[in-house]
């Protein structure tokens, strides 16, 4: 039986995209049960809806508090029974209750290498600094913000020329690879957290993660 995700977005739900379509493959190893969103409007929610999946939103502004927002989130999330809980451009911080819920079952997308540049504004940073590489990761998600052990990420150069807008483009394309990648695995029960640190096939990863350059 494939491995059950609930994928939770808050707007264009383009990684969303690309783990929908590799459900579609005939092998694919993970299905999606349910896409939530915080955001009525997100377009995500029509990605949802095309592949037949149901789109729910729970919009953080109806409860009093994070807390019960998360409490609500959960709520719904259990409904579906996933083994795993993948956050697509969900941009609400969760509370260290909601993390501990999901302890080595939940995964975020960062577009940068963390450590480096967590929060927002990542690409334009990794030009201000005059990095030369740029890239996104892959991570499980602890109690820190942006904090979690890697799993996987994708280094892609910074051009002479480039604006916020075009790297951001570069790094998308290889988030909808490393995603979808990192997915699998877990699905296929080769990816384990222990200890705040990464297993992949038994075998501990270095603190990146598994590093691909595109
Ligand atoms: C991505 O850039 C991801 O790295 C970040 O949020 C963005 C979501 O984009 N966490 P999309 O909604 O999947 O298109």
């Amino acid at each position: 039986m494939s491995c059950k995700v609930v994928v939770l977005i808050s707007g264009s739900g383009s990684n969303l995209q690309a783990l929908l379509d590799t459900t579609a493959q005939a092998d694919a190893p993970f299905s999606v049960c349910a896409v939530i969103s915080n955001k009525a409007e997100a377009y995500g929610l029509n990605r949802a809806t095309q592949a037949g999946i149901p789109g729910i939103v729970v919009d953080h502004r109806s409860f009093p508090n994070r807390g019960a927002f998360d409490q609500a989130l959960i709520k719904e999330i259990d409904q579906h029974k996933p083994s795993l809980v993948v956050l697509a451009g969900f941009m609400r911080i969760l509370t260290p209750e909601f993390v501990r819920h999901y302890g080595g079952r939940l995964i975020n997308i960062h577009p940068s290498l963390l450590p480096k540049y967590q929060g927002l504004n990542t690409h334009q940073r990794a030009l201000e600094a005059g990095d030369k590489t740029h890239g996104v990761t892959v991570h499980f998600v602890t109690e820190e913000l942006d904090g979690g052990p890697s799993i996987v990420q994708a280094i892609v150069p910074i051009k002479e020329g480039d604006t916020p807008a075009l790297l951001a483009k570069r790094v998308q394309r290889q988030e909808h690879t490393i995603y979808p990648m990192a997915v699998s695995w877990f699905a296929q029960q080769r990816l384990q957290m222990a200890d705040d640190r990464v297993l992949l096939d038994g075998e501990l990863l270095p603190h990146c993660g598994v590093q691909i350059s595109a």
